[in-house]
């Protein structure tokens, strides 16, 4: 359908062209993480402040989806409230299997553009990966404190 094409059109632009990628340094939290079923990696980073994430990257090897999820997911938490972030991150999880979900006032950005993921079980992993790695972030710096 036409909204597939559009979709796919979201996915490559994001692959081909990668917003925030990179690292942040100077006391930004970092976490890397493998996909075990191909041992591709996505390592985020944010700076966080006062509980919003300032500023949000990415780096790593991976297949179009998972560094299409990994921009798209830097673009949309950027600027936003921790909590809110990870209230994104559950709804793309309910997103990848195949679940209804409510955003609710959320911004989704572009996230949408991956909901066809969930059709194919192989893949959720490689559009999840991001998203993990930010919640491991988050639960690191709250084991911290
Ligand atoms: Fe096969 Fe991601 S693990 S496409
Ligand atoms: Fe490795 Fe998709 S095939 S992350």
């Amino acid at each position: 359908s036409n909204l597939d094409q559009l979709y796919r059109q979201v996915i490559m632009d994001h692959y081909k062209n990668p917003r925030n990628r990179g690292e942040l340094e100077d006391g930004a939290l970092t976490f890397n993480l493998n996909n075990p079923t191909c041992g591709d990696r996505i390592q985020v980073s944010m700076q966080v402040e006062d509980e919003k994430i300032k500023d949000a990257k990415f780096e790593g090897e991976g297949c179009s989806i998972s560094l299409a999820s990994a921009s798209m997911m830097t673009e949309t938490i950027k600027g936003l409230p921790v909590d809110e972030a990870l209230q994104i991150s559950n709804i793309f999880s309910e997103m990848m299997l195949g679940n209804d979900y409510d955003e609710g006032d959320l911004d989704l950005g572009d996230l949408e553009a991956l909901q066809g993921v969930s059709k194919f079980p192989a893949r959720i992993k490689c559009a999840t990966l991001a998203w993990k790695a930010l919640e491991k972030s988050v639960q690191q710096k709250e084991d911290e404190e």
